[in-house]
């Protein structure tokens, strides 16, 4: 390597760190640069969680018209005596993929101190930041409770976890996560949830279920326009991060329901004919008045849909619970591994 003088080896060792930032922002690069070159444009939502979305996304937690985390919260405060119960064991890891601000793994954590003899509460998150900041949080309100945060990727965090200790896992993947997955990625993630998991290990999923369209369009389109903020925040970050020229103005958030698919759809639409520049990556875009760019898919689920998806991915439902209203589920799972 002839690029750096300094190094007496004459190559570097590019430590974890040095390397998570470079791929990260590499890989949002070359996300924006082909999503904006396809037709229709497209770009991911997974995007949309830097700083100001995640408060963003808290905020739409708080709004009447988005049900999901009340409902999920009154099926976690109503039935997570009888999910652990389920678990059936004495020392339990519970793991939390995508905790997202935490308030719902509270209401688990808080049940299972009081229930549980030896219980771990083991987060797994790629961003070391977040997971400071988590398990900080986590400390300071529950001092009796033992932290093992892992950071790193949901699988290899899952893989090292499995074959290091003997203990039980329940995986918690709350918040309708899963609907931000197509049928097929839904079904390849659970699969490798499986894959990384023990025989007898328990999964609690949360689903968004079918329901009054209305009572859709209405959580998706929110009055105060928080909504909109969150998903135009694509693109100020494309703004921030790589020097984009979008005028947030110029762009209208729109969100729809499929009734083939059972997905509410989300778009940026452009609102005139209009170029736009990206410095980094040196390109240029153009966009049609009305075209639109679609940002995400949210998932709703029959119950149907739910056994189907367990059972191909080798998974056993041991238990579905529901709100009141029958507007989301928690589904609990367990790996089944047939010793052959
Ligand atoms: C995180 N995810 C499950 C949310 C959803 O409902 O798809 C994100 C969201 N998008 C708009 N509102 C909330």
């Amino acid at each position: 390597m002839t690029d750096n003088p300094k190094s007496p080896t004459g190559y570097r060792v590019l430590k974890p760190a040095d390397l998570e930032a470079a791929h990260g922002l590499r890989a949002f690069a070359l996300d924006v640069l082909n999503g904006l070159s396809e037709t229709p444009k497209r770009l991911s939502s997974r995007w949309i969680y830097d700083e100001d979305g995640s408060r963003l996304f808290s905020r739409i937690c708080e709004l009447d018209e988005y049900y999901p985390t009340r409902s999920e919260a009154e099926i976690l405060r109503n039935h997570t005596e009888d999910i652990l119960n389920r678990a059936g064991v004495d020392a339990l890891d519970i793991v939390d993929l995508g905790a997202g601000d935490g308030r719902k793994t509270d209401i688990v954590l808080e049940a299972a101190l009081g229930q549980v003899k030896d219980v771990r509460y083991v987060p797994i998150d790629i961003s070391e930041a977040s997971m400071q900041g988590l398990v900080k949080r986590t400390g300071a309100k529950f001092p009796r409770l033992k932290l093992g945060g892992i950071v790193g990727e949901y699988f290899d965090g899952l893989h090292w976890l499995s074959h290091g200790n003997g203990r039980r896992n329940l995986v918690l993947f709350l918040g309708s996560n899963i609907g931000n997955f197509n049928k097929v990625q839904a079904r390849v993630f659970l699969r490798q949830l499986w894959e990384a998991l023990n025989d007898g290990d328990q999964v609690l999923i949360g689903f968004d279920l079918k329901k009054d369209i209305e009572l859709l369009l209405a959580a998706y389109n929110d009055k105060q326009g928080v909504t909109a903020a969150f998903n135009k925040n694509l693109l100020k970050r494309v703004n921030r991060e790589l020097g984009g020229d979008f005028d947030l103005g110029a762009y209208r958030h729109f969100a729809t329901y499929d009734v083939f698919s059972g997905a509410m759809e989300s778009y940026i639409v452009s609102l005139k004919r209009q170029t736009v520049t990206i410095r980094d990556l040196q390109s240029t875009f153009e966009f049609e008045e009305w075209e639109p760019l679609h940002t995400e898919y949210s998932y709703k689920y029959l119950q149907r849909d739910i056994d189907d998806l367990a059972a191909k991915t080798g998974f056993r439902i041991v238990e579905q619970y529901y709100d009141n209203n029958g507007w989301f589920t928690d589904s609990l799972w367990q790996v089944e591994k047939p010793s052959l």
